[in-house]
């Protein structure tokens, strides 16, 4: 499953992931900067924090009621906001793209 990130400043990383982690897990495993993911994944710090790209949002399902508590910490929250940590990679998500914010910068 190939999935994007884009960095705050333009940059493009294209990553080939097997299926089955976190889009955390993805970021946290392929270097990419602005995703820190301090808590490991359970959805309790909102260092994951990323903007599905418009043409996903709607694929991706609604936030989980603890995503949302959890986002409240987080800046610059917009409705394409998301924890990456609660987003599972699989193939469906193909071509998935993801915008980093700049505050995780
Ligand atoms: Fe902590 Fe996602 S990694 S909320």
């Amino acid at each position: 499953t190939r999935v994007t990130f884009v960095q705050h400043d333009g940059a493009r990383h294209q990553i080939e992931t097997g299926d089955g982690y976190s889009l955390m897990e993805v970021a946290i495993n392929n270097n990419i900067s602005g995703i820190d993911g301090d808590c490991g994944g359970v959805c309790a710090c909102a260092t994951c924090h990323v903007y599905v790209d418009e043409a996903w949002t709607s694929k991706l399902g609604e936030r989980t009621a603890m995503e949302t508590d959890m986002l409240e910490l987080a800046a610059d929250v917009t409705e394409r906001s998301r924890l990456a940590c609660q987003i599972k990679v699989d193939t469906a998500l193909d071509g998935l793209t993801v915008h980093l914010p700049e505050s995780q910068h």
